[in-house]
């Protein structure tokens, strides 16, 4: 089983450029196979999520034609199949987008009822609640979420709770809808907003994405387009925390700053430098971090997908920190595994108490979630001696060549498959 083999203590210094924006990016490929036309997506991160995300699309029989790593021609013309099987959905809970899509361009969709995951329950009851506003009747049979309609008309939606999975599924199922639908109380992510953006470019009528009021105007069909996704908000700042924590200097180049600004501010609040440009972002660290607070909040709040990488950065600043997740009911998981590491965290609830320690001691580790995974890898750059991280197959699913990238800013960081390749990197590595 492939791990991680990182010996920390160097400072992370350089460039690196960033990938396409994962959770753009799999709302949009299930919204190209709405048009019979050709979309040609560029910018899709090349990870294992949008892959799978790319093998449910051909599952059903739409078109897809990779041209590049980043770059793919999809078309919905030859779809045959409405039913997305459990193997994708285990695989990825938001194959559910297709629900919408092919409810949006059909009139009915099957797919298999996505369980909970390591950080939380994950309820789609929202999604289903937009789906019958427009007219569907949604059952659930065999574990399947089956959704019908002989016509969808345009509704007046009210989410219980700011979602950004039910936003971008009830935008899809309302696209081709009859009339006007409204969404309030919608998630106003950048990955929303692209994929609003990306159904305006193939004649849809979206207005107000990014804000908390989404209106719809429903359209009789969707044509081809050509799509550039935007960057992805997380994979920056979770370099920008590496620089951070390694007391390093890092560039994060093909960003969109506006996108990073909670991010940007608390680097600030914890004492790095930041130097924003039009399509990149500098930070730079060279003392300490002071102590903070955080509270996880729907966009334009600190991202929950960005609260494991400040918890590390925090467990290593001077004073006592308090983290709140407001988001999710399981999302400190990883702090066992940190707390191997050196961490001094309690985690009551949704909140993690943290007191400050001098530094971080390399340890054998698993990676409980994505961004959790992640957050462990920079804190092992920033820890004394050699850490070991298992399953980072949930790491490579949100982060393309993260290594690679690592290993171009000055980060000791290997792909390790055996304990004869691992005892080689303790050698070579000191
Ligand atoms: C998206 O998940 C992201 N995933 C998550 O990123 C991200 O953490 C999350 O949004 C919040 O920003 C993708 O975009 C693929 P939600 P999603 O619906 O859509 C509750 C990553 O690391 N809720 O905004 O599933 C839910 O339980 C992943 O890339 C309902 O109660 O999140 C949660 O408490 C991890 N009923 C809150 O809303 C519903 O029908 C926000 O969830 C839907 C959600």
């Amino acid at each position: 089983m492939e791990q991680y083999a990182i010996k920390g203590g160097n400072p992370l210094v350089g460039e690196v450029e960033i990938g396409g924006a994962k959770n753009a990016a799999l709302g949009i490929l299930a919204a190209a196979i709405m048009t019979d036309d050709t979309c040609m997506v560029e910018n899709i991160p090349d990870v294992r999520d949008t892959n799978v995300m790319l093998q449910a699309i051909e599952s059903i029989g739409a078109s897809v034609n990779r041209k590049d790593r980043h770059t793919c021609e999809i078309s919905g013309r030859n779809i045959v199949d409405h039913t997305i099987d459990n193997d994708y959905i285990k695989k990825i809970r938001a194959s559910y987008y297709l629900l919408g899509a092919l409810l949006g361009k059909y009139k009915k969709a099957r797919v298999s009822l996505p369980g909970g995951c390591n950080i939380g329950l994950r309820p789609i009851d929202q999604h289903i609640k937009g789906f019958k506003a427009l007219g569907a009747t949604v059952r659930i049979e065999h574990g399947m979420i089956v959704a019908e309609a002989d016509s969808l008309k345009g509704a007046h939606i009210y989410l219980d709770v700011v979602s950004v999975g039910a936003t971008i599924n009830i935008m899809l199922a309302a696209v081709m809808a009859e009339g006007t639908t409204i969404i309030e109380n919608a998630a106003k992510e950048p990955h929303v907003v692209d994929v609003a953006n990306f159904l305006n470019t193939m004649g849809g009528s979206i207005k107000g994405a990014g804000t908390d009021v989404i209106r719809i105007k429903g359209v009789p069909r969707l044509h081809g387009t050509n799509y550039m996704i935007i960057p992805d908000q997380i994979e920056a700042g979770t370099f920008m925390f590496a620089a951070a924590l390694t007391k390093g200097d890092v560039t994060v180049k093909n960003v969109i700053p506006k996108h990073l600004e909670s991010i940007s501010a608390k680097l600030s609040e914890l004492g790095c430098q930041v130097e924003e440009s039009d399509d990149a972002v500098r930070v730079v660290a060279t003392r300490q971090l002071n102590h903070t607070h955080v509270k996880t909040l729907p966009y334009p709040g600190f991202p929950t997908d960005m609260q494991p990488q400040i918890t590390v950065a925090l467990g290593l600043s001077k004073g006592t920190s308090i983290v709140t997740e407001s988001i999710f009911e399981n999302r400190f998981k990883y702090v066992d595994e940190l707390t191997r590491m050196g961490a001094n965290i309690k985690v009551e609830g949704n909140t993690a108490i943290i007191d400050g320690v001098a530094r971080y001691t390399g340890a054998s580790i698993s990676a409980p979630d994505l961004r959790a995974g992640a957050a462990l890898v920079i804190a092992a750059l920033a820890a004394e001696g050699v850490t070991v991280i298992d399953d980072i197959n949930f790491i490579q699913r949100g982060y393309e060549d993260f290594h690679l990238k690592l290993q171009s800013l000055g980060g000791i960081i290997e792909i390790v498959d055996s304990e004869k390749e691992l005892q080689k990197f303790r050698l070579k590595t000191g």
